[in-house]
């Protein structure tokens, strides 16, 4: 191929440069591409002048290369989806009665690189792992920016493998071992809890989702190489593979939102594992296409002024391995 590429942070991450919508659509390139992407950490990035106008079935097309698209938008997110297609619209933008078109998530902006690692004292900026308490949680995502502001809405991407093959082996045998309890009760607490608008589960909901488990070291289906994983607002405790969990300890966590101290498990390894050595921040620029695997990376977003600037993402999920 003779795009030009750009590793992003050593190993971790790349950008292929003066992407064509015809490129995205060569099958040697998508062949190229996807094992860019796995041979770097499950983070890559296209960019071209003619991204910008991408076609919704283009950009559907390309993220066919990395995995299969989950095709349905949750009912309440209808308004806020590309017609017709399982594409999510995020950012701050109208219609043009004025209605809010794309989901909007406020967050603080950075206010400089030393922001990008994990605070304990803000516990910010989320990072995490996505949607870990769905029994099959999604194996990565794209997403694609139609309009962005000129600073700030960066999004943040940390090597999960790199991170763990950098643990004394000492460490790395310890957390083998374990697995963490994901539960979306806990999830909808918590955020209730400080956004006191967001719904939390019924008690019928709460029989209907009990928590998924996932392993806190995740060898990767494809490659074969171990990433630390797992860490989502859901996460609510992590224990021994297999270990039963309390019943009362789990009504806990879900009814009042709390986390049990074994999360500290993964929160003390964040300030590490968020350092310069293992991140990327990603600056959009209309038409780029991002695809990030949810199995080996470990991500978060960042604000920008939404009084000034408009910004839309088109979103998409992917929810199981390419055939
Ligand atoms: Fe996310």
């Amino acid at each position: 191929m003779t795009h030009p590429t750009q590793p992003l942070n050593g190993d971790f991450g790349i950008l292929i440069d003066q992407v064509s919508p015809d490129d995205l659509a060569d099958p040697d390139f998508q062949a190229w591409a996807r094992g860019l992407w796995l041979d770097h950490g499950g983070l890559l990035g296209v960019r071209g002048a003619q991204l910008a106008d991408l076609l919704p079935e283009q950009l559907v097309r390309w993220s066919e290369v990395f995995g299969v698209i989950e095709d349905k938008i949750q009912t309440a997110r209808e308004d806020k989806s590309v017609a017709g297609f399982p594409i999510l619209r995020i950012g701050n933008v109208r219609n043009k009665d004025g209605k809010m078109v794309a989901q909007l998530l406020q967050v603080p902006q950075l206010t400089g690189d030393a922001d990008i690692r994990y605070n304990p004292e803000t516990r910010r900026p989320v990072w995490h792992t996505d949607s870990t308490f769905r029994a099959r949680p999604p194996v990565g995502s794209v997403f694609h920016c139609r309009k962005a502001p000129p600073e700030g809405a960066e999004t943040l991407f940390a090597d999960m493998q790199g991170a763990y093959a950098a643990l004394p082996p000492e460490e790395r045998r310890k957390l083998d071992g374990l697995e963490a309890v994901c539960s979306l009760a806990h999830h909808d607490k918590k955020i209730n809890s400080y956004s006191p608008h967001y719904p939390v589960l019924t008690p019928e909901q709460r029989k209907e989702n009990p928590p998924n488990r996932v392993p806190l070291v995740l060898n990767h289906p494809v490659t074969g190489r171990p990433s630390l994983y797992g860490l989502n607002s859901s996460t609510c405790a992590i224990v021994p593979k297999g270990q039963e969990v309390d019943p009362a300890d789990l009504d806990k966590w879900d009814l009042e939102g709390v986390e049990d101290d074994s999360v500290m498990i993964w929160r003390n390894m964040l300030p590490t594992v968020t350092g310069p050595e293992f991140t990327v921040k990603w600056q959009w620029r209309a038409g780029d296409i991002v695809v990030w695997d949810n199995r080996s990376t470990i991500h978060s977003g960042t604000g920008f002024d939404y009084s000034k600037y408009e910004r839309e993402m088109w979103r998409l999920t992917l929810v199981a391995e390419a055939s």
